[in-house]
This record gives C-alpha cells, sequence and structure tokens, in this order.
C-alpha cells in the first residue's frame, strides 16, 4: 500500500573532498551538533515518515548518528538524481509528497519545509516545488527558468547554462517537494548527458513539465540556505549559529557581559537574570536555572546549575555535574559524575569525580577525590555540613559523614564517621635546635674545604 504521508530523503553521500577529513562531512558539529543533526531537527516537526539519508561507501558511521532513521547506500556517486534513487527500497512507492533535502545544509527551517508542502497541495498541483534563493554570487549553482506566468520550466546547472541563462540571479537550492507517485518514472527518466556526466536531480523539472504537469519554485532567505563545503565554510556556519544563540541567550534574560566570546551549544538552556562572563563555552547538554553567576573562562558540558549557584572564574563541569542551589565551584576546580547540594562550596583547585557533597559542606582547597585505580570508577560520599580540609586526597570508595572534618593534608581511605576528626597524615615532630646545629656543621665542612 503507498502512504500518503510525506517523506523525506536526505542526501548525503558526496565524498565532502574540500573538508579534507576523515570523519564524513555531514558529522561535522556545528554548536555541538552534527550538521545532519539539524537538519533532521528542523524537518522533526512536520512528521515525515520515514526519512531516508543516502549515504556513501565507508559511512557507517552516518548511518549510526541518523538511527533510527534509514540509511541507503549510493555505491558510486553519479550525481544528485542518482542519489535520490537510490532511496526508492527503503521509501517504496509513494502517494504523498516527498521532501528532497541535502545533509549538509543544515539552517533550513522549518516552516520553509512548510511553506515547500503547502506550494504543493496548492490548487494547482505542480509536481514538483523547488526551493529557491538570490545569493549575492550565483556562480556555480543552478538556475531556475521562470516562464511568464511565473510556472518554473527548468533548471539549468551553471555548467551547462548559457550566458544568458548565467545573468539569472534565482537559484536553486537544492531542496524540493516532489509528488511520490511520480518520483521514481521521472527519476528513472535522467540521463547524463551533461558538461559533469552526472545524473541530475534537477532534471526531473522539465521532465515533469513535459508530460504536461506543472512546477513551481518559492523562494527562502539565503542565510537559512547556507551549505557547507569546507572549514572555513564550516566556521562560518558556526559564527552565524553562535550570533543566533546569544542573541536567543539575551533575549530569555541572560546578560552576557562580552557576548562573542561566549559559545553556546544547541541546547544550552538558560533561566533568567543568568550573568555570564566573558570566555565562557558551553558543551552539550547544560541546564542553568535562574540567577547563576558564571565568571570568566568556563568550560562545561552535560551539567545542571540551579538557581543562585556561583561557578568560575576557571571552573571546568563535565558530564552528570549538579550544581545545587546557591552552590559555589570556583577556580581551578573540576567536576565530573559528580553533584554538590545546597550551598556546598568548593572554591579553589579541587577535582571531584564520583562524589556527592552534602548540603553547605566545605571542600578545602586542593581536595582530590581519588576516584579511579587504573581500572574502575569509585564514589565519594560526603554528608552535609562537613569540612575537607586543604589539600586532602579522599581515596574512593570512601564515606564522610555528616558534620565531620578533615584535617588538612589528609589522604583518607576508611570511612568517617558523623562529627568525627579524622586526620590522616605524618605526626608533626620538632627538633629544637636542630636547624642552627645543621647549618654549622655545614658551614664548618665547607670551610675546611676552602
Ligand atoms: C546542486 C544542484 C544545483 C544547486 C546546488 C545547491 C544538481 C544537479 N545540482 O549542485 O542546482 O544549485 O546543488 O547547492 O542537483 N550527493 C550525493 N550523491 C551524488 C552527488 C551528490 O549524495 O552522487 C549529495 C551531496 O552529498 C550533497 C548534495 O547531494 O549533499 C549536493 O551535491 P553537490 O555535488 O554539492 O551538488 P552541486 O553540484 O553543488
Ligand atoms: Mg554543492
Amino acid at each position: 500500500m503507498a502512504d500518503p504521508r510525506a517523506a523525506a530523503i536526505i542526501l548525503a553521500a558526496g565524498k565532502g573532498t574540500r573538508m579534507k577529513s576523515h570523519l564524513p562531512k555531514v558529522l561535522h558539529p556545528i554548536a555541538g551538533r552534527p550538521m545532519i543533526g539539524h537538519v533532521l531537527a528542523s524537518l522533526a516537526p512536520l512528521g515525515c515518515a520515514p526519512i531516508v539519508v543516502v549515504v556513501g561507501p565507508g559511512m557507517e558511521a552516518v548511518s549510526k548518528a541518523v538511527a533510527p532513521n534509514r540509511t541507503a547506500l549510493q555505491a558510486e556517486q553519479l550525481g544528485t538524481g542518482h542519489a535520490a534513487l537510490a532511496a526508492k527500497a527503503a521509501l517504496g512507492q509513494r502517494e504523498g509528497d516527498v521532501l528532497i533535502l541535502y545533509g549538509d545544509t543544515p539552517f533550513i527551517s522549518t516552516e520553509t519545509f512548510e511553506a515547500l508542502l503547502a506550494r504543493r497541495r496548492a490548487e494547482d498541483r505542480p509536481a514538483a516545488v523547488v526551493l529557491g534563493m538570490r545569493p549575492g554570487d550565483p556562480t556555480g549553482y543552478g538556475r531556475l527558468l521562470v516562464d511568464g506566468k511565473g510556472q518554473l520550466e527548468a533548471i539549468v546547472e551553471h555548467r551547462d547554462a548559457t550566458a544568458e541563462e548565467r545573468r539569472i540571479g534565482l537559484c536553486n537550492s537544492g531542496v524540493m517537494a516532489v509528488e511520490g507517485a511520480l518520483l521514481w518514472d521521472l527519476l528513472g527518466e535522467v540521463g547524463n548527458d551533461n558538461a559533469k556526466g552526472e545524473y541530475y536531480l534537477t532534471d526531473i523539472v522539465a521532465l515533469a513539465r513535459r508530460r504536461g504537469r506543472l512546477a513551481a519554485a518559492i523562494e527562502a532567505p539565503a542565510e537559512e540556505l547556507v551549505g557547507i563545503n569546507s572549514r572555513a565554510e564550516l566556521a562560518a556556519a558556526e559564527a552565524l549559529l553562535q550570533d543566533r544563540l546569544r542573541a536567543r541567550a539575551m533575549e530569555g534574560g541572560a546578560t552576557l557581559i562580552d557576548p562573542a566570546s561566549v559559545w553556546f551549544s544547541f541546547d544550552t538552556r538558560l533561566g533568567c537574570d543568568v550573568v555570564i562572563g566573558p570566555h565562557v563555552v558551553f558543551g552539550p547538554g547544560v541546564e542553568v536555572a535562574d540567577g547563576v553567576i558564571i565568571r570568566s573562562f568556563c568550560d562545561l558540558e552535560g551539567a545542571r546549575i540551579e538557581a543562585g549557584a556561583e561557578i568560575g572564574p576557571f571552573a571546568r563541569l563535565r558530564p552528570g555535574s549538579i550544581i545545587g542551589p546557591k552552590a559555589k565551584v570556583g577556580n581551578f576546580v573540576e567536576t565530573k559524575n559528580t553533584t554538590l547540594a545546597a550551598g556546598a562550596k568548593a572554591n579553589h583547585l579541587t577535582y571531584l569525580g564520583d562524589t556527592r557533597v552534602g548540603e553547605k559542606t566545605n571542600v578545602g582547597a586542593g581536595t582530590i577525590t581519588c576516584n579511579y585505580d587504573g581500572f574502575g570508577k569509585y564514589r565519594t560520599e560526603i554528608g552535609a555540613g562537613a569540612f575537607i580540609g586543604s589539600n586532602s586526597a579522599l581515596v574512593a570508595p570512601v564515606t564522610v559523614g555528616d558534620g565531620a572534618i578533615i584535617a588538612a593534608g589528609s589522604v583518607i581511605t576508611q570511612d568517617v564517621a558523623a562529627d568525627a576528626l579524622a586526620v590522616g597524615r605524618g605526626r608533626q615532630v620538632e627538633k629544637s635546635g636542630w636547624a642552627r646545629l645543621f647549618r654549622e656543621k655545614k658551614q664548618a665542612s665547607k670551610q675546611s674545604r676552602s
């Protein structure tokens, strides 16, 4: 049975040669998410089923990244039309619309995809609707040939275009919505008698017209249609998205003291009255509640920071960090898979891994939780209201009870009871006058040698 829902084909089999990378192009991240993840995210609200990603040989990592969406293999890169046809077996015969898009064009909005589908469903029922754009420099793009009635007649690739056609500013972005029932027939008719010797997807427009069907174009803003082919374009796309994320953060009520030096992840969530200092980097999975202060030079990933907490400067929160309300994590402190309860503090030079720190506990400067023995990871549990003296090593697995005090410089290898004092260091020995005698002896032997 043909399925009347819209389906999507994402072309991603191109080698991405200009990236000069062992990583498939569509897996290069932008704001912490692979390029193709951005494409899937803006498609998601449309409920397309299925979505088939066309990949080339050796791109198993792409299949993994897009799962549970399906992938189809295009064994040889013979052109965009040939690539779309590679999705035939996975897609089957379709009744509904088929959206065809590229995996390396990550910023097309959901609204633009909706507009394409809406145009397809308009009364004149065009067999294909192409997304057009007007780039500053159209060199290299396919040109949209529109007739006097505003109908799309054909797409001509730059290399095949006449000088007159090259003067057309309206270009093919590469995205189109096609009538499912016609798609495979049209693609089957595409030949490769052209400048590149490739099977052009774009030829299906003229082929539909030849069958007496209409085709149409709509336009989208050029900034949505940024395609990525090189590292420089990747960096430009990153910059574009970062500017949007910074603007969104400020609109949401966060103060960014120097917006240009704050780097967000696609999924960073900020409450209001959050203050972020210069040079703060958010990796994926960070959630920040209201009233949090993040001072300069912090690096955060996979962390939840609760209301009124203070972080940094120079703090590193790694995945699994939960910083409780009004807790403090200061300079040169690293946390990993660690919870600080409300009002707990680790203000200086500390590593806390696989640890829970109870309410209002103070972790002194230079405290290290020794959570790894080269094989396994072990937990450190510290109760509420405890005090960990400076330069202590807590050798996990170990528990420090509520209200306990650890003497500075201790190496704690055994559990400490609530309200106890634990001292785990060499006892201080004092030998009166020893230093003076030592110096006298040394001076004497030096003089006898000279
Ligand atoms: C294509 C369009 C052109 C449009 C331009 C917009 C055609 C014939 N031309 O040209 O009209 O202006 O995009 O950027 O469609 N791909 C495969 N398998 C292949 C070839 C390509 O999967 O055999 C994928 C690539 O990975 C890429 C996309 O298709 O994601 C576009 O391929 P590319 O070679 O960049 O097409 P252009 O020549 O730029
Ligand atoms: Mg291209």
